[in-house]
């Protein structure tokens, strides 16, 4: 049976949300009907081995308040995507292609695309300039986010 919905999935992290990620997900939203964006958690992060810039919640509140995006839903381990793909009865799996052929095995449960990077933009090119721009190192700057989150913590 042909549902006539379309829905799409996507994962990723989306620190220092930048332009390559919004035009990523407008160019997803257009292959269907609804968007689902699995926003990596912090822990998930950590067994990727990247360190992230601006802790979950705010990822998450930044996607889900993107005009495009439906829903987003955590991204806790490598291994959820055959269950996701069940549970939200998704239609299209879509990544950027710098996973060009990594989650082929996905294809026996849903359509599965790659999509073009947008050119010379990254988070980890925004930490690099933003080390240069301050003079200090990547690793300062995300200490410095730390204790920043932190402080804030203690006045809430
Ligand atoms: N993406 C994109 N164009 C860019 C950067 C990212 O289309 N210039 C896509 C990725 O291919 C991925 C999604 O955005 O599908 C989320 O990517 P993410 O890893 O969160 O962003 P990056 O900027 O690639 O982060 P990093 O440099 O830490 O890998």
């Amino acid at each position: 049976m042909k549902r006539d919905k379309r829905i799409v999935i996507t994962y990723g992290t989306f620190d220092m949300f930048h332009i390559g990620h919004l035009k990523l997900l407008q160019r997803i939203k257009e292959l269907g009907d609804e968007l689902i964006v699995a926003v990596s958690t912090d822990e998930f992060n950590q067994v990727k081995g990247k360190r992230t810039l601006i802790p979950y919640a705010q990822r998450v509140e930044i996607v889900e308040n993107i005009k495009c995006v439906d829903r987003t839903i955590p991204e806790n381990s490598w291994e959820q995507k055959i269950k996701d793909i069940q549970k939200y009865n998704i239609d299209i799996f879509v990544i950027g292609d710098d996973w060009e052929g990594k989650f082929d095995f996905l294809k026996e449960h849903c359509e599965v695309r790659y999509l073009e990077r947008t050119k010379d933009i990254s988070t980890t090119k925004l930490k690099q300039s933003l080390s240069s721009f301050l003079s200090v190192s990547k690793e300062d700057i995300l200490k410095a986010f730390e204790v920043i989150d932190i402080l804030k913590k203690d006045f809430e």
